[in-house]
């Protein structure tokens, strides 16, 4: 087979772009659909649940795929300059593709609330990084302002390139199990994933790609749940600071997703999000950010809902070395320490 050209190149059929853009990939995408069986194994009755690891980026996040399109126009449209709002993975993916496109990547940031290894990556690939004394929704107001009065291109999700190529992923997904699953189980910020995805199954149904679509099952933290609650969250609160958003930039189209495709927003809890997180780990060997697991979390919850048989799949959104210190923090592993460097005290601290 030929090597992986990247998604651009992949699905460039169905995607916005000509002969003449130029096209900035770090080979995003393609990344495994796992099978986790001692997930499918609390639910019973059949079900098969997989999750689709979008950790496995280039930068480590979903954010990539959505990168490479918004890049790319942005470079074709002659843009010097990009910026973007962020909780810290879309911030690393605009760093990483906008200066490898030989762009100047801005980005602003929540202070203090992104976690330790996005910051990281936004420095060194070279962004120039400004962290603002409020919220997400506060710094995704400030940017929409930015690009409308100064020549900078806005690269947040509502640029509807990013929506286009993070369709992609579920290209994958058809292009592996044969059509859609029943279910998709997907975290929810700022609500353009969820939008994403489904163009992505809604146009593979019209190419005959698959002979169904899947119920959209959207999960948010408790703290930041305003499509459950019905209302703007003003003050967001969550450990899974990746979906700390109150105010999602694309409302009403995760709506219209919730309605078209019979699916359903839930909250689920911090301590939730975390029973996901380290049995996803523990049993299953994925380290996922506590945002990601947010989905198989969320399914756990609804899972007595699941029809029988049914196939299932959970959206990991980003790698869980992006937030070692959450990792650290709320891991029930420890180890010992202060071991004296001698056969006879490791094999001692060992139980034999
Ligand atoms: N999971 C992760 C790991 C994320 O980083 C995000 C969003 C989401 C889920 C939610 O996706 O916003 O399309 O509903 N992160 C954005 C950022 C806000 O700035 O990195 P969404």
């Amino acid at each position: 087979a030929a090597a992986w050209g990247g998604l651009i190149e992949t699905y460039r059929r169905y995607l916005p772009v000509t002969a003449q853009t130029p096209v900035v990939t770090l080979l995003e995408g393609n990344t495994p659909l796992i099978p986790v069986p001692a997930i499918a194994q609390e639910i019973g009755r059949g079900v098969q649940v997989f999750v689709k690891y979008d950790g496995l980026n280039p930068t480590g996040s979903f954010k990539d795929r959505g990168m490479t399109m918004a890049i790319s126009k942005a470079k074709e449209a002659g843009a010097e300059a990009v910026i973007c709002a962020s909780t810290g993975n879309t911030s690393a993916a605009a760093a990483a593709y906008a200066r490898r496109g030989g762009l100047r990547p801005f980005v602003l940031i929540p202070d203090g609330y992104v976690a330790v290894g996005k910051l990281a990556q936004a420095l060194l690939y070279g962004a120039e990084v400004l962290a603002i004394q409020g919220n997400f929704d506060r710094a995704l107001q400030i940017v929409r302002d930015m690009a409308e009065h100064y020549p900078i291109t806005l690269v947040n999700s509502v640029n509807p390139y990013r929506l286009e190529g993070q369709k992609t992923a579920a290209f994958e997904i058809v292009d592996v199990l044969g059509t859609a699953p029943d279910w998709l189980c997907i975290p929810v910020g700022n609500a353009g994933n969820i939008t994403a995805y489904w163009m992505g199954f809604c146009q593979y149904h019209q190419e005959g790609k698959c002979d169904r679509l899947p119920r959209m099952m959207g999960f948010q933290a408790a703290g930041a749940s305003p499509l459950v609650s019905g209302a703007p969250v003003p003050h967001p609160e969550t450990l899974a600071t990746a979906i700390r958003i109150g105010n999602p930039a694309s409302w009403e189209k995760a709506i219209a997703v919730r309605d078209a495709s019979q699916g359903e927003f839930n909250a689920v809890t911090d301590e939730e999000i975390l029973a996901a997180y380290r049995l996803l780990a523990s049993r299953e060997g994925i380290f996922c950010e506590p945002a990601s697991a947010s989905s198989v979390a969320g399914l756990l919850k609804v899972k007595d809902r699941v029809p029988a048989e049914a196939t299932v799949v959970c959206v990991l959104t980003g790698n869980g070395l992006k937030d070692p210190d959450t990792a650290i923090k709320h891991c029930e592993n420890q180890f010992k320490g202060g071991i004296a460097p001698e056969l006879e005290a490791v094999a001692q601290a060992m139980g034999f």
